[in-house]
């Protein structure tokens, strides 16, 4: 029988986590041929990735600039992969959720005709704006795939309004399965602020920020109230781990520098972050992978941004929308670090991102989609 070559492309941190142990289970299924193309639109933060993961890709389009724009990323990717899919010619393309690089690569396999699997498929906040330009390439890659990997019922349902139904499977996220390799009882951390905190008699607050439609204004506000929390919570420690875009690297600087209980440390390893997040009091941030990894772990998380595509854990009260103002994300951490009930209602693990079993599922998906399987994947049954 003739193996299904599949091939995996992504680019950024959080491609990478949520495509790594997909790839990684595709390259240990006899049905699949597994490559592994990364446009590298993340450079050491990609790199991180691949070496925890133990993942070596065939191809590397390198194109990651300083301040590299939306239109230069998307550009750079779609040529880069004119020649990698003209030389390797998969049976499917796999692009992952909502970046610039899922966009181009999507649509480059499209270009070659070649089929697209979406995983993370069907998240949508309904504005175009936000968040930006996320909303408008998972969409636009929904309209390219032919395969659609949800997973979540929300998600599916998302799709189902704009009549996809076909090809369309409820998996459950990758995330899951990769968080379930990496938090381990008694992890050492490499980063030696980590090590010396004390999780147990202080408040430990992690913080991360960095979408771009936080730029500007909203990401000082939201400095602003994190300097006013460590000012007013002397029990408490934040620890940021700092994105490279210059622009966030500029703002945390400026607004939290030299603060003794606000730690601005480099981004961290995926598994020191994961780690780090078991072990934290209380999660605040902007970012998405973050939003389904905390509530795994029982984590309260405030979000900081005006909507959220993943209302799954808002639904079961893990997380909380906190918004882009000054006075609100500082009122409701305030609360959470000092009202023991609030805190208690939010600190329970709710899973209804995954079960660790998606990448399974997916490829389950694939092998009975070329019919390399004669029996359907399992559903993932959360919500
Ligand atoms: C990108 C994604 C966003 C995702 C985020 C995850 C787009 C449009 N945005 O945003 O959806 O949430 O990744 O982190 O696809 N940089 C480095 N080294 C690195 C990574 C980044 O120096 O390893 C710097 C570079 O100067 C780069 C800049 O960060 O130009 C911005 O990177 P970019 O991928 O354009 O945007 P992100 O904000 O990271
Ligand atoms: N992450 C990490 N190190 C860090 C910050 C985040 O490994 O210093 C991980 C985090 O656990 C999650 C993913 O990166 O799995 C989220 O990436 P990011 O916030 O950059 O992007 P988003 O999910 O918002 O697209």
């Amino acid at each position: 029988m003739n193996k299904i070559k599949v091939m995996t492309v992504f680019g950024t941190r959080p491609e990478a986590i949520k495509m790594a142990p997909l790839a990684l289970e595709l390259s240990r299924r006899p049905e699949f041929e597994a490559l592994c193309c990364v446009t590298a639109q993340h450079r050491e933060m990609l790199d991180s990735v691949l070496n925890i993961f133990g993942l070596r890709p065939h191809y590397d389009l390198n194109i990651m600039e300083p301040r590299q724009t939306l239109s230069t990323i998307t550009s750079k990717c779609l040529n880069g992969m004119d020649c990698v899919l003209e030389e390797a010619k998969p049976d499917l393309v796999l692009v992952h959720g909502d970046t610039s690089t899922t966009f181009a690569g999507a649509l480059a396999a499209f270009y070659h005709k070649i089929p697209v699997g979406h995983v993370e498929a069907g998240l949508r906040t309904y504005d175009k704006w936000s968040p930006f330009p996320e909303e408008m390439n998972r969409k636009m890659v929904g309209t390219i795939a032919d395969l659609h990997f949800c997973p979540t019922v929300t998600n599916r349902d998302n799709l189902a309004r704009e009549n996809i139904t076909k090809g369309v499977f409820l998996t459950g996220n990758t995330v899951i399965d990769a968080l379930q390799t990496t938090v381990i009882k008694d992890f050492s951390f490499t980063e030696k602020t980590l090590n010396c905190l004390d999780y147990v008699n202080r408040k430990v607050v992690l913080v991360t920020c960095h979408r771009r439609e936080n730029y500007g204004q909203p990401m000082t506000n939201i400095m602003t109230a994190l300097r006013r929390l460590a000012d007013s919570f002397p029990d408490t420690d934040l620890v940021y781990p700092v994105h490279l875009s210059p622009v966030v690297q500029e703002a945390a600087h400026k607004y939290l520098n030299g603060h003794p209980r606000i730690h601005l440390i480099a981004p961290l390893a995926v598994d020191e972050m994961h780690n780090l997040m078991a072990r934290c009091h209380l999660v605040m941030t902007d970012s998405g992978g973050l939003q389904e990894e905390a509530p795994a772990l029982g984590k309260p998380v405030l979000v900081l941004r005006r909507e959220t595509e993943r209302p799954e854990a808002v639904q079961a009260g893990t997380v909380r929308l906190a918004g882009v103002e000054e006075e609100i994300i500082f009122q409701m951490a305030a609360q959470l670090l000092s009202d023991q009930v609030e805190y208690d209602k939010m600190a329970h693990a709710v899973n209804p991102y995954g079960d660790g079993k998606a990448c399974r599922r997916i490829t389950d998906a694939i092998a009975w989609h070329f019919h390399a399987s004669e029996t359907p994947p399992e559903e993932f049954s959360g919500r």
